[in-house]
């Protein structure tokens, strides 16, 4: 009976070791599953919360030479107390920025060693933006990159701004099906079929999956450098007669089409959202003929820069799109949002006279430092 009971014991204890082993294991796969749902990053915040870095936000700068508007990004980077961003810098070969060329120390040493010339309309662009994408890859904790012109200001601070680019898992690109005759030429036709070409801004927002995309892409990349070449400029048009063969000769902007028809080529169209965050103006006023319209964006200066006009353009909740008879509401985190963060092409007297102004959202620090 005794010995009988042992046994029992025996049993009972053995079947409660079995089930807390089982508790265990399944607790330990539990754990395994969520992590699995988290990017790296977030695994190592699981993990220690205090401690870890936040994800960047790599701010991409293409100049000619100097940052024009380098202290309104300067009151802008000094919004952030968390070092949520990182700054590269494209200037021409043989520009050195430093202290002599900048007043930010935000830009000091942050300019790429390995920059090229860049002409206008050339796929020397597209080549200056990839070169910036693997430097700016190098850093881990880069997780959204972000291209920003030299004439280009931040509508809002720092935390808005991280806040709504981290608030998706997708990339900013605004692009759309390029129906118009002469911008595809059918010799890519054996790379990239005419479906998959597409336009938009030159001014995106990625996520890493997709710079990795693009600084790997040794296929479409090739076909834009022999096959996509800008016809010329239409200011000299209105001096000079059109070629003769004009209509013959193929008229495409690749920083126009690079990215957008690369995602399409790679079939990652389903993880963009179809917008860009940087607003410009498009003179639509000085030209009649409607082949040499909407080709640059207006320049605001001094006199333009009103607060009003900035607050315009901060009121813009929806963008509609000409071609293809679309309407997008713009949405965050599945709220009606306000469609833009950057705005263009602003010059320096312009942009320094918003930053006095409160509508930036980041000047009164900036006004005193200064
Ligand atoms: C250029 O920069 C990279 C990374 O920032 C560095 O590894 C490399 O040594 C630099 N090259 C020159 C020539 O300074
Ligand atoms: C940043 O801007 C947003 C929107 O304008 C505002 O609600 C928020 O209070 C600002 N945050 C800081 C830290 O200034
Ligand atoms: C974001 O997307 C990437 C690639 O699509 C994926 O690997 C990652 O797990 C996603 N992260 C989150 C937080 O959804
Ligand atoms: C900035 O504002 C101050 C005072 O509000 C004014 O004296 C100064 O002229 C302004 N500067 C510019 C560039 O508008």
């Amino acid at each position: 009976m005794k010995r009988r009971s042992n046994s029992l014991k025996f049993h009972h204890i053995w079947k409660r070791k079995l089930f807390a082993m089982l508790l265990c294991f399944s607790c330990f796969t539990i754990l395994l599953l969520v992590e699995s749902q988290y990017s790296p990053i977030q695994m190592l915040t699981f993990v220690s919360p205090p401690t870890i870095a936040k994800p960047k936000i790599a701010c991409l700068f293409i100049a000619r030479n100097r940052i024009p508007l380098d202290m309104v990004w300067d009151a802008f980077f000094r919004g952030d107390e968390e070092n949520r961003f990182s700054i590269y810098v494209h200037s021409r070969p043989g520009f050195l920025l430093n202290k002599a060329t900048t007043r930010s120390p935000y830009f000091l040493n942050r300019q790429i060693n390995d920059s090229i010339q860049v002409d206008w309309g050339e796929a020397s662009m597209i080549q200056a933006e990839r070169i910036l994408l693997q430097n700016a890859l190098m850093h881990p904790l880069n997780e959204r990159f972000i291209f920003l012109s030299d004439s280009c200001i931040p509508l809002y601070n720092f935390s808005y701004v991280y806040d709504y680019i981290m608030s998706t898992n997708t990339s900013f690109v605004d692009s759309f099906a390029d129906t118009k005759e002469g911008r595809y030429n059918p010799k890519m036709g054996p790379v990239i079929p005419v479906d998959n070409w597409r336009k938009g801004s030159q001014w995106v927002v990625l996520t890493r999956k997709h710079v990795e995309t693009i600084v790997q892409d040794d296929s479409v990349f090739p076909m834009f450098q022999w096959h996509c070449k800008k016809r010329s400029l239409p200011e000299f048009w209105r001096e000079t007669a059109l070629p003769a063969d004009a209509s013959k000769e193929h008229n495409c902007i690749p920083d126009e089409h690079y990215v957008q028809t690369l995602l399409a080529q790679k079939g990652l169209e389903g993880e963009i959202t179809r917008r860009s965050l940087t607003h410009s103006s498009w003179d639509l006023s000085s030209s009649k003929d409607p082949e040499r319209r909407g080709w640059h964006p207006l320049t605001y200066k001094l006199a333009d820069s009103s607060p009003m006009l900035i607050q315009s353009i901060k009121d813009i909740d929806n963008i509609y799109y000409e071609t293809e008879y679309r309407r997008e509401w713009c949405t965050s985190k599945g709220k009606p949002s306000k469609c833009f963060l950057f705005a263009r092409k602003f010059t320096r007297p312009a942009a320094l006279r918003l930053l006095n102004t409160s509508v930036l959202g980041i000047s009164s620090e900036a006004t005193s430092r200064a």
